[in-house]
């Protein structure tokens, strides 16, 4: 088969390096794609958000089968394109993409359909929107309803927080139109997790649990990422809880979307917070996580394309995945600044004799590209994904931080903490 993967980033160079590994892939072309990603696929230089192009590369090079990585284009509606044209992808069409477009689309949903999550209530108009939070209190949640690229939502500790950001969205359109509407939400307490299960329209098939640090900082500190490190296993995720997720999240959504004519195909990614009455959905996304895609496949044994393939035929539910036991830990490496701004094009070298050539270590490309010389350079805010996999966390962790090490990017950082939690929780087991 011919695949095309959409998007440029970790996650796309994680499916990218699984897929091309698939013996059903004879051809495997990425757009944009990134340094890294061109070991593995041919780069053409077509803008994930753009629908059009993409359609017509579809066209030209009579592409079997695409895989979408990120959420724009999926909210713009390329599978439906796709579809209309006759090719076959993996992700939701536009009306499911929904659940990630739209945060009071979800809240809605999980109302009408009894899935657990935090009290909240929409607000077009500012001045109601303050009323609500001068009558609930603090610590509130207030979130901007549409994509904002992972800076709409503010956990507010105080009421003067929660209505500064209110008027920050509502009368200085913090967010752009995505602030237009916002969704205000109670305040969960406890652990989170990144759950993601494979969905055909009708059948969910449960992937590897993982956890994401989205602080910038070491003792998640400092502003939101888009994540700067992930493990998997996710030890809070036992498997009773991921039963209860299952059936007290997952199944009811897919069902609920298909009673509302949205039938969801694609990967769903549940945000979620375990609280002592259980696990409560933080929010959905529609795509694989970045960096969470990154351990899970490196844990994924089974062929991940009869897999994608079998959510567009709908098929999933004879399928099943096998894992490696062991744990995976993705260390992210970022430009100083990120998320605020950052440089482009400082050079990073050293990557391949730090790689070696165990299979137990993969440094992904989150932001990379090469000069006209072939030298490395920097492209993005997150910019290497250094990934591990070994018999436990804190192996894992160790293995990926020695690599880490040997990277020369002096104007790169890191935590030095990712899997904290989840080493400090396998000591005590130990112990
Ligand atoms: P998001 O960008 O939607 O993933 O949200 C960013 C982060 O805000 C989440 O990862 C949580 O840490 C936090 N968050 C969102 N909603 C809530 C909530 N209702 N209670 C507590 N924390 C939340
Ligand atoms: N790492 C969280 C996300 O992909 O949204």
């Amino acid at each position: 088969m011919k695949v095309l993967v959409v998007g440029g980033g970790g996650r796309e160079h994680a499916l990218c390096w699984t897929l091309a590994a698939s013996p059903l892939c004879h051809k495997l072309f990425c757009a944009p794609g990134n340094a890294g990603i061109a070991e593995d696929a041919e780069c053409v230089p077509i803008a994930a958000e753009d629908i059009d192009g993409l359609l017509a590369f579809v066209n030209e090079e009579a592409i079997d089968y695409v895989v979408v990585g990120p959420e724009a284009p999926l909210v713009l509606g390329l599978v439906d394109r796709l579809t209309a044209a006759g090719v076959k992808s993996f992700g939701p069409t536009q009306a499911a993409a929904e659940l990630e477009g739209s945060k009071g689309f979800t809240k809605d949903l999980c109302a009408k359909y009894g899935i657990p999550t935090g009290a909240y209530a929409r607000f077009t108009e500012a001045e109601a929107a303050k009323d609500y939070v001068r009558e609930q209190g603090a610590p509130i949640v207030v979130k901007a309803d549409g994509l904002a690229a992972g800076k709409g939502v503010t956990v507010a500790m105080t009421e003067d927080e929660a209505l500064a950001v209110i008027d920050a969205a509502m009368a200085e359109g913090a967010f752009g139109d995505a602030g237009a509407e916002l969704v205000i939400e109670a305040y969960l307490d406890g652990e989170e997790a990144s759950f993601f299960a494979l969905v055909d329209g009708d059948f969910a098939l449960p992937l590897a649990a993982a956890q994401d640090h989205k602080q910038v900082f070491d003792g998640d500190k400092g502003p939101n990422t888009g994540g700067m490190g992930a493990y998997s296993p996710a030890p809070v995720m036992t498997p009773a809880l991921i039963e209860e997720t299952m059936a007290r999240i997952i199944r009811p959504t897919v069902a609920g979307m298909k009673a509302e004519g949205r039938p969801f195909k694609g990967v769903l990614f549940a945000g979620l917070m375990i609280t002592a009455e259980g696990p409560q959905l933080i929010e959905y996304n529609v795509r694989f996580g970045d960096p969470e895609c990154q351990v899970i496949l490196m844990r994924l044994m089974s062929d991940l394309l009869p897999a994608l393939i079998a959510c567009s035929d709908g098929v999933l539910s004879s399928f099943d995945l096998r894992w490696y036991e062991e744990a995976a830990l993705t260390v992210v490496m970022a430009a100083e600044g990120y998320p605020g701004s950052y440089q482009k094009g400082t050079a990073i070298s050293g990557l391949e004799t730090a790689e070696g050539n165990s299979d137990d270590i993969k440094i992904f490309h989150a932001g990379t590209k090469r000069d006209a010389d072939g030298k490395l350079l920097a492209n993005g805010g997150r910019v290497l994904g250094v990934t591990a996999i070994a018999p436990d966390i804190a192996e894992a962790q160790d293995r990926a931080y020695t690599v880490v090490d040997k990277v020369d990017w002096p104007q790169g950082f890191c935590r030095r903490d990712i899997g904290w939690r989840a080493v400090a929780r396998e000591q005590k087991t130990a112990s």
